[in-house]
Parts: structure tokens; C-alpha cells; sequence
């Protein structure tokens, strides 16, 4: 034991006696000049009540030039193939940042058969659209330019390159994506930059973020979070779970269908099951938005907290059980209507450029 022992001490005696100095190093061997410092990440304003920023993709990274440009192409109604609107004219302050619309008016005047969400936090969406169907920015950006909402349809390629080619965008679509004077600049460019900009765009701080409630708005959240049970989807800080439900809005009272109800979900996935399921909407800004759901077939909000809070149509065949019914007096409607006030979103878009007039709702 006691050998052992007196080994173990010499070696570590050796061990702390014996260490060779290191070798001088040699001269380092003269270096290419240091790459430039990559792009400081971008400096996120988070307003009160939105702990995380949107996740960015990496093909895609912030950069406050690109959200400057993708800022002035959203306001820009040369995107539109007719130059009658920009993605502004549909996501309007004065609409709360949708238009206002049971269905929005797309290009050619041509009527669509979707309601228009507000864009306060779609950066945290990983389900876009009412049914889904995209799930990046990007995708929407394209989507919304090429599809009826701006109608450039298959001249999206030469729309790009004619929006390059104006002296205003040029060059700063060639610096944000560092390309060269002989590359193209694709639908893709702009898309991006647009996306970047729409990352931007924050509802927090608003009264409820704050905890500044009024005593009726108190009892709203309170009825939202338990007795309603509306938050089992609209699940703060974004009000959703991202998920899709069927609510009953393709059925009428006596429990059939509506002739031209909207698939929503079905209509992507293929899947009958998915057949009259929407994405839980953000219900940020919410009481600014109305007419509301899908197909805008509710005008007021209280309206539609009152078909929310009875269960939605009890008729419907495939409703989701988690929506069930709640025993509500009217005065409990209003004070969840006060909650969802209480969202609304405090910052508005900044306007760039001559905006064209207000549409009419
Ligand atoms: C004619 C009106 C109109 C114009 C113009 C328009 N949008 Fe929209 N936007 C809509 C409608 C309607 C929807 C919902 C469509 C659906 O769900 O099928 C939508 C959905 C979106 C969404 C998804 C929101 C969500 O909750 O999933 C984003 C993001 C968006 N638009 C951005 C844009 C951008 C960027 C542009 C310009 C390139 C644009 N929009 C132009 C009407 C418009
Ligand atoms: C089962 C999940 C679920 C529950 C629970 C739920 N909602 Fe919703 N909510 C949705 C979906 C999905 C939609 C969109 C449906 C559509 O348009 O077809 C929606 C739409 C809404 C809208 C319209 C928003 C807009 O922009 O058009 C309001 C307001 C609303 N819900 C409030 C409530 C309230 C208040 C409660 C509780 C009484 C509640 N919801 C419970 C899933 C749910």
C-alpha cells in the first residue's frame, strides 16, 4: 500500500518538475488580409410582451438594408401587373393592417375568395395562409405577387427584372444580395427582402402586454383563459397554436351544407378529414380587422366571440371538440371583447412614397 502510495507522489513529483518549456513559436507566415466582418446580426427592437424574435431562415439573414428595401417594394404599387395596387393596399393601417373587406379585391378588381389577415406577427408563423399552404415568408411573398392579389401570374420573372432595372432598386437590390452588375434579379430577390421586412413588423406592447386592464377586460381574459377556453387554440404571445380547426362555418343552422363552403385545409393536404379546418388566426389587432374569419361572413367582433363562445355550430358534423360551448351572459361577451381590445396593436407601418387612397371596405 504504502509503495504504491510513495510511486503515485513521485510520479506527480515528476510530473510537476519535469514539464519541458514549450517551444518559442515560430513568426507567423505573412496572411491574406482578413475577410470583412460578417453582417452584425440584426438589432431587434422587441416591444413588451414577445420574448424571442421570428426565426429567420439562413438563406435569408437580417440585414437593415434589406429591410429598408423590402419596406419600399411593400408600399410600391409597380409589384402589382397593372400598377392598381401594392401589398400595402390590402395590409392598411387604417384597416388595422388587413383591408377591411369580407373578401379582399385583387387585382383586375377581380373579387377573391378569402378575408385578408392582418400581418402583425407573421414572423412567427409557421403555417401561413388561412388553409396553410405555405410555410415560409417567402412562399407568400411570391404567392401574393404572382396569385390574384397582385396578378403578375407567369410574368413574374420579367416583373423582377423590370422592377431591377428601374435606378431606384437596382443597385440596392444588388448590394443587399451582393450580386454582380451581370447577375438577373429573380422574383426570388425581392421576395426575400419583402419577407425581411415583414419579420419587422411587431405587435407587443399593447395594453394587454403592459397588464394595464381595464376591470372588464380583466374579466375577459379571465373567461378567455378558462371558462371559454379560447385559449386551448389562441394561445398567447401570438394567439395561436398554428394548428387548423373546423369551427362549423361551412354548415348552415340545421346543420347542412353551404353550397360554395371553402375546403380550406382539404384544398392543400388533399385529405378529406382536413376538409373545413382553418389555422387559428392571431387575434393581435383583432378588433381592428373585422369583417372576420375565412370568408369574412361576420361583421362584428362580438359577433364572432358570440359564435366562438356558444361553441361555434353545434350543427356542423366534423366541429373540433376543443371548442365547446360556454354559458355566457352578454355582459361575459363584452368583457371578452374588451380583452381582445385590448390587443390591438399600438404601431402602425410607415407609409412610403405617394400612398394610393384607402380602399373602399
Ligand atoms: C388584394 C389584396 C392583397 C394584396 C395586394 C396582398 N395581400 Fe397579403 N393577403 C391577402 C389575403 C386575402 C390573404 C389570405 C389568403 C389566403 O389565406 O388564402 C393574404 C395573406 C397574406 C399573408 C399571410 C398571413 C397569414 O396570417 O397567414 C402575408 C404574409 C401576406 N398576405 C403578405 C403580403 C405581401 C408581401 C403582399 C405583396 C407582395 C401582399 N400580401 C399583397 C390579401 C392581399
Ligand atoms: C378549436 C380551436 C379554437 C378555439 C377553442 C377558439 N378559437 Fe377562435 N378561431 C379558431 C379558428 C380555427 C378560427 C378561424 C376559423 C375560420 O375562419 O374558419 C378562429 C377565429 C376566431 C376569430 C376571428 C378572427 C379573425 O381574424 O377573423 C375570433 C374573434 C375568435 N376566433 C375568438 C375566439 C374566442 C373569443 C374564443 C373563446 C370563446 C375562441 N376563439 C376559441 C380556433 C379556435
Amino acid at each position: 500500500m504504502l509503495a504504491v502510495g510513495s510511486l503515485w507522489l513521485s510520479w506527480l513529483a515528476c510530473d510537476q518538475t519535469e514539464i519541458e518549456p514549450l517551444p518559442t513559436p515560430e513568426p507567423a507566415p505573412e496572411q491574406p488580409p482578413a475577410p470583412p466582418p460578417a453582417p452584425a446580426g440584426y438589432a431587434w427592437q422587441l416591444p413588451k410582451g414577445l420574448a424571442e424574435p421570428p426565426v429567420v431562415p439562413d438563406d435569408n439573414p437580417m440585414t437593415d438594408d434589406k429591410v429598408a428595401l423590402g419596406h419600399q417594394l411593400f408600399m410600391d404599387p409597380r409589384l402589382s401587373v397593372d400598377g392598381s395596387r401594392s401589398c400595402y393596399s390590402c395590409h392598411v393601417n387604417e384597416r388595422g393592417n388587413a383591408d377591411g373587406r369580407a373578401t379582399a379585391l385583387g387585382a383586375g378588381n377581380k373579387v377573391l375568395n378569402r378575408n385578408t389577415p392582418t400581418i402583425w406577427n407573421v414572423g412567427y408563423l409557421t403555417a401561413l395562409y388561412w388553409d396553410g399552404r405555405a410555410d415560409s415568408l417567402e412562399k407568400v411573398a411570391i404567392g401574393a405577387w404572382k396569385g390574384g392579389n397582385m396578378g403578375v401570374g407567369d410574368g413574374l420573372d420579367a416583373k423582377a427584372a423590370e422592377i431591377g432595372a428601374l435606378p431606384e432598386y437596382g443597385p440596392r437590390i444588388r448590394a443587399a444580395f451582393g450580386l454582380a452588375d451581370s447577375d438577373p434579379i429573380t422574383p426570388d430577390h425581392i421576395a426575400k427582402a419583402l419577407s425581411a421586412y415583414e419579420r419587422t413588423l411587431l405587435c407587443g406592447d399593447t395594453p394587454a402586454d403592459r397588464f394595464e386592464l381595464s376591470d372588464s377586460a380583466r374579466v375577459g381574459k379571465t373567461l378567455f383563459e378558462n371558462e371559454a377556453r379560447c385559449i386551448a387554440c389562441h394561445v398567447p404571445p401570438h394567439f395561436t397554436d398554428n394548428k387548423f380547426h373546423d369551427i362549423g362555418l361551412g354548415y348552415d343552422k340545421k346543420g347542412y351544407p353551404h353550397k360554395e363552403s371553402d375546403p380550406g385545409r382539404g384544398k392543400h393536404t388533399q385529405v378529406s378529414e382536413d376538409n373545413g379546418k382553418f389555422r387559428t388566426p392571431t387575434l393581435r389587432n383583432v378588433s381592428k380587422t373585422g369583417p372576420y374569419f375565412h370568408n369574412g361572413s361576420v361583421a362584428t367582433l362580438e359577433e364572432a366571440v358570440r359564435y366562438m363562445a356558444k361553441g361555434g355550430n353545434l350543427k356542423a358534423p366534423n366541429k373540433d371538440p376543443l371548442l365547446v360551448p360556454a354559458e355566457l351572459t352578454d355582459a361575459q361577451i363584452r368583457d371578452i371583447v374588451a380583452y381582445l381590445e385590448a390587443l390591438a396593436c399600438p404601431a402602425e407601418l410607415m407609409v412610403l412614397g405617394d400612398p394610393l387612397p384607402v380602399p373602399e371596405k
